[in-house]
């Protein structure tokens, strides 16, 4: 552990840095209120990812290796050299509102505080919880390590800092269809989810199989719309691999045979 003065030494320091890089003179700890450098590392933030250093949690980062609009992933390392996906939430994200509806109406966040900063760090707590939910069910996502305030660590899918391809990105078969649906299914049926964002953007395709991720939309199934999200997530990607060309079931049919 470190000392106190030690913890309030590196803080400075850091602020120190931050400034410089950011050429800002202005204030005493170098952050305009609710300042936010690079969209992304606002003073909370900087902390956390220090705790989660100070912790050993992950040993190092490496950099940024995709940046959106609500969320940045980095490229980090832990103390046994595994490779570890950090996952950012943006507090700059205009896109909030939208999230709202994801999480009233499941019943395991029923008390949602207000304000931007909770809603995002609520966000990255559902997105652990539905990994874990799931990973303990045996379907295959990706596995969740760790979350703290609007960080979210996981395990990294990929090599050398390079993502694994996810659907879009690769050549697709009638195996990678029947496989996108059974973990549709299982994901109902097992882990009492629906994903709500599930497309060919958010599955990896890799040597061992479909991985699903981003999970922080998923809902629990008692919330009033799963039945929609779960047509719609089906919809999404039955339309993707007609696209690519292979005959698909229909949409209905499959949905059916889900929720039996
Ligand atoms: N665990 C991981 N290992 C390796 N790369 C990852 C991991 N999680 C995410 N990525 C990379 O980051 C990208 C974005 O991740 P994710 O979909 O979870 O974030 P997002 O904020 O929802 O982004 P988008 O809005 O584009 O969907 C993925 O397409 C992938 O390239
Ligand atoms: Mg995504």
């Amino acid at each position: 552990m470190l000392s106190d003065a030690l913890e309030d030494d590196l803080e400075s320091f850091f602020d120190k840095k931050l400034i410089s890089k950011s050429k800002r003179k202005t204030l005493a700890d170098g952050f305009k209120k609710n300042k936010v450098i690079n969209e992304v590392l606002d003073k909370s933030t900087i902390m956390t990812l220090y705790n989660m250093l100070r912790t050993h949690i992950v040993s190092y980062i490496n950099g940024i290796v995709r940046a959106g609009k609500e969320s940045v992933i980095f490229w980090a390392v832990d103390e046994n050299e595994r490779d570890i996906a950090l996952k950012v939430y943006l507090v700059t994200t205009s896109n909030f509102k939208r999230r709202t509806s994801y999480i009233i109406g499941d019943p395991r966040f029923s008390r949602v505080k207000k304000g931007t900063r909770s809603l995002i760090d609520l966000w990255a707590k559902k997105e652990y919880r539905n990994l874990k939910q799931c990973y303990n069910r045996g379907i295959p996502v990706v596995k969740a390590i760790h979350v703290t305030k609007n960080i979210l660590a996981m395990e990294f899918v990929g090599e050398n800092g390079v993502p694994a391809k996810t659907l879009i990105e690769s050549e697709v078969d009638k195996k990678d269809y029947d496989s996108a649906i059974s973990i549709l299914k299982n994901l109902y049926k097992d882990a009492k989810l629906v994903h709500c964002d599930f497309s060919e953007f958010n599955i990896f395709k890799t040597d061992k199989g479909l991985i699903l991720f981003d999970l922080g939309s998923a809902v629990d199934l008692r919330h009033p719309n799963a039945n929609e999200f779960l047509k719609r997530d089906i919809k999404n990607i039955s339309t993707f691999f007609a696209k690519r060309g292979l005959t698909v079931e229909n949409p209905s049919d499959v949905l059916i045979r889900i929720q039996k």
